[in-house]
């Protein structure tokens, strides 16, 4: 039994699949506000604490898709009633939003465990810093990647009629 979404301008989607669109809204106003503390407010520890409670909450929002795809057996029946589907369109946004997720699962984990390694605690500007900022900056961008591509599929599956 799966409880049908609460946002007015769904069509077909879950409560939980609503809620994922708005937990992506909260993960990237977050990381923005994260980004905007480092580097005009030189607030390296609450970046670090920041940046930390944001990958656990993105862990949240997985587990939340991962229990939404067991209890919500025929999400993609009704997802191919969108009619980008006839267009060939959702399949091809749907292998982007994973590849985006998975990319940005494995850049978060790496960027994480370097930089908890390599910055002191609590954290400073120091010789690894040209590293974090290079690898960070593609990280950051993933997690926009993934939040953008999977609005972007959730409109054209569950929205767009
Ligand atoms: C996936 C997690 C993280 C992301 C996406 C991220 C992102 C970034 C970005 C984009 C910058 C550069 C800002 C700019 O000037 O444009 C930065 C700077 C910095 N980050 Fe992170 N960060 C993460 C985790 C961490 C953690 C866990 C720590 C501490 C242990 C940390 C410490 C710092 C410090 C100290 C700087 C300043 C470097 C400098 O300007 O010399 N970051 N971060």
């Amino acid at each position: 039994m799966v409880l049908l979404g609460f946002l007015p301008t769904s069509r077909d989607a879950t409560w939980m699949l609503d809620g994922l669109v708005l937990g992506t809204v909260g993960l990237l106003a977050l990381l923005t506000w994260s980004l905007y503390v480092v580097r005009y407010k030189c607030g390296y520890a609450r970046h670090r604490t920041m940046q930390l409670r944001l990958a656990a909450s993105f862990v949240v929002v997985l587990g939340m898709l991962e229990l939404n795809l067991v209890l919500d057996t025929s999400w993609w029946d009704r997802a191919l009633q969108s009619p980008f589907h006839q267009r060939g369109l959702l399949t091809p946004v749907l292998t982007i939003h994973r590849v985006a997720a998975i990319a940005c699962c494995l850049l978060w984990i790496w960027t994480i465990v370097y930089a908890l390694q390599n910055f002191a605690a609590p954290p400073t500007p120091g010789t690894y810093s040209r590293h974090h900022v290079r690898l960070a900056r593609v990280a950051a961008r993933s997690l926009y990647a993934t939040g953008l591509t999977g609005w972007l599929f959730y409109w054209m599956a569950f929205v767009a009629s």
